[in-house]
């Protein structure tokens, strides 16, 4: 073991987020163009060993929570291999994947039998022209059987299903997606529109903040607060009946940087300290440089140690990174 990862604002790096590849066979509106980006190379691409010697030394720093991301994850050939690898090494407690969900019947046995313990679906709507309007994709029967595929699964629950938010088209959504959070064993969460899309559109007005949803929501099923776990995305609500939960990620109009306890490696090994950095460290580098464990380690402490206090795209002169989400990894 070593040393805790902490970053100069005194938080404690517990969570790590590995982009395993940018590509995506979905073209959503808020992350991608129609005609998709301009792919990283295979050789630019972190191995699978590559990305197991990084996060088994981020386990050794107490960053005990993987989540594995894009683009779509399970676009990478021998992904759940990859799952496999990762959910052995010593520290990783917690092995999550976010998904579109149109692989899923293919994979959804392999990824639980590797070791995956939690799932995070993204749906945007539940209404099959509306999500194809969103994804580009005709593709909610496929996904939906997708979930199904997942739910048999007692080792998957609970399974989050992420939509996100959109003024002008997801308040037609809040209360079928509640509706759905009743009825079936997963818990739906709305994120608010972040500045993260590749068309650098986003503006402020196209953001329905969560609490907007949270209202109407509330107005037909009543909720009631869950705590607030430590660094927790979402704020969770139980509906007051007792029939299910339902969650808001609210990172534009309530920002939760204060206890972010996250970083993120993108898919060709850059170290990211938040979505929104405008720099970023190499770490494929010094790894294929032939660094030590140490020497990387040593890379890694500097990068966190420089964390950002928090995001700015509630100021004045804010700033889109570059990269858009499908680059980051969500
Ligand atoms: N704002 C908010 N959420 C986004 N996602 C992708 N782009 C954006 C954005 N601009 C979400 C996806 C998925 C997760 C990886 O991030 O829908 O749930
Ligand atoms: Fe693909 Fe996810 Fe981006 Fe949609 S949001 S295009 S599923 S990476």
């Amino acid at each position: 073991m070593r040393e805790p990862l902490l970053d100069g604002h005194g938080r404690a790096i517990g969570d790590v987020r590995v982009s395993v590849t940018d590509r995506c066979n979905f073209r959503c509106q808020y992350c991608m163009p129609a005609e998709g980006l301009p792919w990283l190379d295979r050789a630019e691409v972190l191995t699978f060993e590559e990305i197991e010697r990084i996060v088994a030394l981020l386990a050794t720093m107490g960053v005990g929570d993987v989540r594995l991301t894009g683009g779509e994850p399970l676009v990478r050939r021998d992904f759940p291999r990859l799952a496999a690898m990762l959910a052995q090494i010593d520290g990783v407690e917690d092995l999550s994947v976010t998904t579109n969900g149109f692989l899923l019947e293919r994979d959804a046995a392999a990824l639980v039998a590797a070791g995956v313990n939690r799932f995070n679906v993204s749906i945007d709507s539940l209404q099959r022209d509306r999500f194809f309007e969103m994804t580009r994709r005709d593709a909610l029967p496929r996904v939906l059987a997708g979930l199904e595929t997942l739910a048999q699964f007692p080792e998957a629950h609970p399974i989050k299903v992420n939509a996100v938010a959109l003024r002008g088209f997801t308040e037609q959504e809040a209360i079928p997606f509640a509706e759905f959070a009743r009825q079936h064993p997963y818990e739906v969460r709305f994120i608010e529109f972040m500045p993260l899309d590749a068309d650098h559109a986003w503006s402020r007005d196209q953001v329905l903040s969560g609490e907007e949803i949270r209202a109407a929501i509330h107005a037909v099923h009543p909720l009631e607060p869950e705590p607030r776990e430590p660094s927790a995305t979402a704020r969770v609500y139980r509906f007051a009946d007792g029939n299910g939960r339902i969650g808001f990620i609210n990172p534009v109009s309530e920002p939760f940087c204060g206890d972010c306890n996250r970083i993120r490696i993108t898919a060709d090994g850059h170290l990211r300290t938040c979505l929104f950095s405008h720099n970023e460290t190499d770490l494929r580098g010094p790894l294929r440089g032939g660094a030590s464990d140490d020497e990387l380690a040593s890379v890694i402490r500097d990068a966190v140690w420089r964390k950002e206090l928090k995001h700015h795209v509630n100021d004045p002169g804010f700033i889109q990174p570059t990269r858009s989400m499908s680059a980051i990894g969500g």
